[in-house]
């Protein structure tokens, strides 16, 4: 009996060798490789051209001789995946839509194919036909070009596609596929990669677009290949807290579009619902007053969006005082908490600190800094900030504020929602263009002033 054929790979990176290494040659990262069965059934290593039948050779073509076609576009009913997409969904383009397990891709995706008008299908190895049922009935969309397929044998899908000419695929889940040209379990780094890889040749060559939906691991990578990354167009992650409603698509990668574009949604019992404004739901609405919270008037994507940020300092029963952050990386919190130490002469280190972003969010622009800063100060002292008054500004290491971008956009957003006051930098100061707004803009320079300011 011959010996089965394996080789190794970097669940990184699916850089491939032949034997095991330590470290992968291709990304740099330790103790990656796993070995994965391979075996070829045949020889032609593209299941798509297998079934299409063409067999064209591709010829180089100089630039100029290569017609100017307009870059078509789906534009769906949900604006907010239009915008991460950068306008819509380009024809042939690969779209990966990465998340959690339960986070909604499967909601999403089949609430927004749904509603377009042309010939869809949506292959599902995941579910059954029923369950896909039941689901579509849940959102409550009917749709008479829409096609179910429960399939995972890549080879039955290409035959199904070349009968039914669809205008749109999605495909749930990449780690359910299996292609017949190679002997790997599904979801194994060389089994998604031979999948992807034909995939991308279909889109391509017919002008279909493609959705896949792919599940991420715990630390956030995309499971097992990262390498799925460099080989679609789009890269679209989906992010949220399961305990909370809110849904946030970002946009990782996109070559027709920005990839600072973002969209919020919220999960609701019949489906998700983009959120339009969503400073409004963000902001706590409260009759009293507490101390420990502060606004900060931060951006995402290109988006300015008003988020709580809460804090509570309490007197430290170990030895060693706990920083605890929720949606803010803990490491953020104690260079914040440094510096009020030395620059501010608070005495933190006695202290334990929790800081929690609220909604759900997980924030990672610094010009939330100064509102953090300032829910500190006001649960060190125990007296509430105005309920009226929103900060941003990102905090230096010697205590100075420093300026943000669209700085402008965010004293607008502060004063639609009525806000009183806003705090920013000196420099962002003196930059604005225009000089009065509704809103008071005033000015800080250095944490230590911040608290005769404010209390
Ligand atoms: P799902 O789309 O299956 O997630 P994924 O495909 O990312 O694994 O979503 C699963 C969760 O969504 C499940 O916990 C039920 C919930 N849900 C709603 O809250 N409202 C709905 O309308 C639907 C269809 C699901
Ligand atoms: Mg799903």
């Amino acid at each position: 009996m011959s010996k089965v054929k394996t080789a190794f790979f970097c669940s990184n990176c699916g850089y491939e060798s032949a034997k095991w290494l330590g470290k992968c040659p291709s990304c740099n990262v330790w103790n990656t490789f796993i070995e994965e069965v391979v075996e070829r059934n045949s020889k032609e290593k593209n299941l798509w051209k297998d079934i299409s039948g063409e067999r064209q050779t591709s010829k180089a073509k100089l630039l100029d001789a290569i017609e100017n076609v307009k870059e078509e576009r789906i534009v769906t009913i949900d604006a907010e995946l239009n915008r991460t997409l950068g306008g819509g969904i380009v024809s042939g383009s690969i779209i990966l839509l990465a998340g959690e397990p339960g986070i909604g891709k499967s909601t999403l995706l089949l609430q927004d194919a749904l509603q377009l008008n042309d010939t869809i299908l949506y292959i599902s190895g995941e579910e059954s036909e029923q369950q896909i049922k039941m689901r579509a009935n849940r959102l409550n969309i009917r749709n008479e070009n829409f096609y179910i397929l429960t399939e995972t044998s890549l080879s039955v899908i290409f035959t199904e596609i070349k009968k039914l000419q669809p205008s749109l695929v999605i495909v749930d889940s990449i780690q359910t596929l299996q292609s017949e040209n190679i002997d790997a379990t599904p979801g194994s780094v060389p089994q998604v990669r031979e999948c992807a890889a034909s995939l991308q040749r279909f889109a391509k060559e017919t002008y279909t677009p493609v959705f896949i939906i792919g599940h991420i691991t715990k630390d956030g990578n995309i499971a097992g290949p990262k390498i799925l990354e460099h080989m679609v167009d789009t890269v679209l992650q989906f992010e949220g807290d399961q305990h909370y409603s809110y849904r946030i698509l970002r946009t990782l990668k996109n070559r027709f579009g920005s990839t600072s574009e973002l969209g919020i949604y919220e999960m609701t019992s019949d489906g998700m619902r983009m959120v339009n404004n969503p400073s409004e739901i963000l902001i706590h609405q409260k009759e009293e007053v507490l101390s420990g919270s502060a606004i900060a008037a931060g951006m995402e994507g290109l988006r300015p969006l008003l988020i709580e940020t809460q804090a509570l300092v309490t007197q430290s029963v170990y030895g060693t005082p706990q920083r605890t952050t929720s949606g803010l990386d803990t490491r953020r919190l104690q260079l914040l908490l440094a510096v009020l130490e030395k620059r501010g002469g608070f005495h933190f280190g006695v202290k334990d600190v929790f800081v929690n972003i609220a909604g759900g969010l997980r924030i990672d622009d610094p010009s939330t800094d100064l509102a953090i800063i300032c829910a500190l100060l006001s649960s060190y002292d125990d007296s509430p900030l105005s309920p009226n008054i929103c900060f941003a500004g990102e905090v230096g290491l010697n205590g100075e504020i420093r300026a943000v971008n669209r700085v402008e956009q965010r004293i607008a957003e502060a004063e639609k929602l009525g806000f009183e006051k806003i705090f920013i930098a000196p420099f962002n100061k003196k930059a604005l263009n225009k000089t009065k707004y509704n809103i008071e803009v005033i000015d800080v320079g250095k944490v230590d002033e911040l608290y005769r300011l404010l209390f």
